[in-house]
């Protein structure tokens, strides 16, 4: 059922005491807050970079291009060496961020919350860049792309 949700696909990383980069394939982000400007992220209690979000209280989100969905696979799968043969470079905070994604969104963490296997933290917005590339979308499981020549209705 919640597959029925469209959504963008994010990779949000972060990193240990020493500097490593860590991230995540997630499409559980969210706009929270305009003024102060936060955002939100679910992360899994499971998951390995999950320790390093209390570690260094920073995180950024990387919103994925159409292009993207072998990086999106890439960053949901555990077990590899996510960093490694893929184009990124330090923010200013110092976590990664990746080349041609659509938007970054570098982050403090502000809180945090239960939220039963996952826990949401709530990021304040120190930094963000976007570009006018397309989105990656995430729906019913699979990978899709906004339909060309489609600009949408307003009024
Ligand atoms: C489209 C998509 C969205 C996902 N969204 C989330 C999410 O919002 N939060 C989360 O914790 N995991 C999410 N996942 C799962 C993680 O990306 C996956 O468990 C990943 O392998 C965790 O990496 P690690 O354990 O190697 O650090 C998502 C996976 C996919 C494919």
């Amino acid at each position: 059922m919640m597959g029925h949700f469209a959504t963008g696909v994010t990779v949000i990383t972060t990193m240990d005491r020493s500097g490593s980069p860590f991230g995540l394939t997630a499409n559980a982000f969210t706009s929270l807050s305009l003024d102060p400007p936060l955002v939100l992220v679910c992360i899994d209690k499971g998951v390995q970079c999950y320790p390093y979000f209390e570690e260094s209280g920073l995180f950024a989100v990387n919103l994925l291009s159409e292009n993207q969905e072998e990086l999106s696979r890439r960053f949901a799968t555990k077990g590899i060496e996510k960093f490694s043969g893929i184009q990124w470079r330090r923010g200013k905070q110092g976590v990664a961020l990746l080349d041609g994604a659509i938007g970054h969104i570098e982050c403090r963490i502000v809180n945090r919350y239960d939220g039963g296997d996952h826990t949401i933290y709530v990021g304040e917005v120190a930094h963000s860049s976007a570009s006018g590339d397309r989105p990656l979308i995430f729906f019913k499981g699979k990978y899709h792309r906004l339909r060309e020549g489609n600009p949408g209705r307003s009024g």
